[in-house]
C-alpha cells in the first residue's frame, strides 16, 4: 500500500512539471475498487421536451427529486451550433501540447490538464473553460487568439452554443418552477441565469482513451443552479443515486441535466444535487461540453418561501454567490465535498 501511495504522488508530480498525459491505473485500482456500479442505466430519466407543457414539467420536478438528473429530448438547440463547438474542440485539443498550454493555466479559465480546482484532485482529462459573461461579450473572442488559429470561427462557435444552452436553461428552469408551483414569479430561477452579469460557464471536457474506468473526473455535485450537457456517442458519465452508480447511456441527440447546488439550496433541499464522475474509455475519446448556468456574484441564494414548509425553519442560510464560490476556491474543500455544508442553518 505504500508503495502505491509513492506511485501516486510521484505520477502527481510528473503532472504538475509536464503536463503531459498520465498513467491512471494506479488511480483507478485505487478509487473504483470499493464502489458498486449499478446496472440500472434504463432507469435514467429521459424528457421529452415536445410533451404536454405540464407532463414535462410535472417530469422534471420529479426527477430532480429523485436523481436530480434528467436528459432531455427534443430540444430546440441546433444540431449545427453543436456540431460547430464540437468540431472546434476536437481541433483545440489535437494540437501540440505546447501551444495548448498557451491557453492555460486553466485556473479557473483556459487550458487545463489533469488538476481539478485548487485542492490537489486529480482527473484523467484535458479541459478548456470559458466564462460566458453576457456583460463582457468579447471575453471569448479575446481568449479565443490563444485557443484557436482561426480565432473568430472558434468564438462564434463558443458564443452560439452558450447562448442557445443559455435559452435550453431558462426554458428548464421555468418549467421547474411551475412544475413546483412557485407561480407568482415563474422566472425566478432563470432570471439569474439571464442576468447581465450571470457568472455562467463553458467547459468543454476531453478524456483520451487510458485504462478502461479510470477516473477521468473525480466524484462531485456541480455547484451552480443548472448544468446541461452533452457528449460524443462515448459513455464515461456515472451518476450516483442510493449508493450505486449508473451509467448514462450517451446520446449526442440529447441533453443531460444535473441540479447543482444553488438549486438544492432555492429548493430547501427538496432538489437533489446530483453526485457524479466521469470514467474513461481504452479505446475512444470521449468529450463532453458543458454549460454551467451560475448566478451574478452579488445574487442572494436562499431557500424560496414556498419551498419551506409552515412552521419549519429554512435548511440553508442566505449566501451571495461570490461567497459560495470563495468557499469552493479556498482550497479547504476536495472535489468530492459537500459544499453545501457550511451554510447549513
Ligand atoms: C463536469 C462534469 C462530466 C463529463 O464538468 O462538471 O461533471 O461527463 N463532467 O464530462
Ligand atoms: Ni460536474
Amino acid at each position: 500500500m505504500r508503495l502505491l501511495a509513492i506511485s501516486i504522488t510521484a505520477l502527481y508530480d510528473y503532472c504538475s512539471h509536464t503536463c503531459g498525459y498520465c498513467d491512471y491505473y494506479l488511480l483507478s485500482v485505487c478509487e473504483l475498487g470499493s464502489q458498486k456500479l449499478g446496472a440500472m442505466e434504463n432507469n435514467v430519466p429521459k424528457i421529452d421536451l415536445s410533451a404536454r407543457r405540464s407532463s414535462v414539467s410535472t417530469k422534471i420536478v420529479k426527477a430532480c427529486e429523485k436523481y436530480g438528473f434528467f436528459m432531455v429530448a427534443n430540444h430546440d438547440v441546433p444540431l449545427n451550433v453543436v456540431g460547430e463547438l464540437e468540431q472546434q474542440g476536437l481541433q483545440f485539443f489535437a494540437r501540440p501540447m505546447a501551444e495548448k498550454l498557451r491557453a492555460g493555466p486553466g485556473t479557473p479559465y483556459g487550458y487545463g490538464c489533469n488538476r481539478i480546482g485548487p485542492s490537489g484532485d486529480m482527473g484523467a482529462l484535458e479541459y478548456l473553460t470559458l466564462s460566458t459573461n453576457p456583460a463582457s461579450p468579447d471575453y471569448i473572442a479575446r481568449r479565443a487568439r490563444t485557443i484557436s488559429n482561426r480565432p473568430s470561427k472558434f468564438s462564434s462557435a463558443a458564443s452560439e452554443y452558450a447562448e442557445a444552452v443559455r435559452g435550453l436553461a431558462c426554458m428548464l428552469l421555468d418549467l421547474t418552477a411551475e412544475g413546483l408551483r412557485v407561480l407568482n414569479d415563474t422566472s425566478v430561477f432563470s432570471n439569474l441565469i439571464m442576468d447581465d452579469n450571470s457568472d455562467s460557464i463553458l467547459r468543454l471536457n476531453y478524456y483520451p482513451p487510458s485504462n478502461d474506468h479510470s477516473i477521468g473526473f473525480g466524484e462531485h455535485t456541480d455547484p451552480q443552479i443548472f448544468t446541461i450537457l452533452r457528449s460524443n456517442e462515448v459513455d464515461g458519465l456515472q451518476i450516483s443515486t442510493q449508493g450505486n452508480w449508473i451509467t448514462v447511456p450517451s446520446d449526442p441527440n440529447a441533453f443531460c441535466v444535473f441540479v447543482g447546488d444553488t438549486l438544492k439550496a432555492m429548493t430547501n433541499g427538496r432538489f437533489v444535487s446530483v453526485r457524479h464522475r466521469a470514467v474513461t474509455n481504452s479505446q475512444q475519446t470521449r468529450m463532453s461540453i458543458a454549460f454551467f448556468g451560475a448566478p451574478s456574484l452579488q445574487a442572494l441564494i436562499a431557500p424560496l418561501p414556498e419551498m419551506v414548509p409552515a412552521g419549519m425553519a429554512p435548511l440553508y442560510k442566505p449566501f451571495t454567490w461570490e461567497e459560495f464560490k470563495r468557499q469552493m476556491y479556498s482550497g479547504s474543500l476536495r472535489l468530492g465535498d459537500d459544499r453545501l455544508n457550511h451554510f447549513r442553518a
